[in-house]
């Protein structure tokens, strides 16, 4: 693939302001149906990356970051809850890692990215 002035030669997503990074996921890393998945992109504990955690709900991989919208916790990759949500240990939140949505208290949403899976790649929209 090669970028043009104008943006990346072939973009999977529609147009607007992101960044696409490519973060290549062997299949065998992927998260299978009900689980969850770190996966860092660069070096986020040093503010040089994101902290993303994937999680595949209904056949879908979605990227959630790993933050926790309440109070900074990490959202903890493994299991999902009743094979659905995310959970954030410190305060035990949940979230629907389809839209970020707090599920069992009063909380803003958990911030996720547009992801797509192409061929070997998970790209993920920042
Ligand atoms: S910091 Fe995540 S639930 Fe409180």
């Amino acid at each position: 693939m090669q970028d043009s002035p104008a943006g990346p030669a072939s973009c999977l997503f529609p147009p607007g302001p992101c960044v696409i990074l490519h973060r290549h996921v062997r299949p065998s890393l992927r998260p299978v149906q009900g689980q969850s998945r770190r996966s860092p992109i660069g070096a986020p504990l040093a503010n040089a990356g994101v902290d993303i955690i994937l999680a595949r709900v209904d056949g879908q991989i979605h990227a959630v970051d790993n933050r926790c919208p309440h109070a900074g916790g990490f959202i903890q990759d493994g299991p999902l809850l009743e094979g659905k949500y995310l959970t954030c240990p410190l305060h035990q939140y949940h979230f629907d890692p389809k839209t970020g949505a707090p599920i069992n208290a009063a909380c803003r949403k958990a911030r996720v990215y547009k992801c797509r899976v192409e061929g070997s790649d998970v790209e993920i929209a920042i």
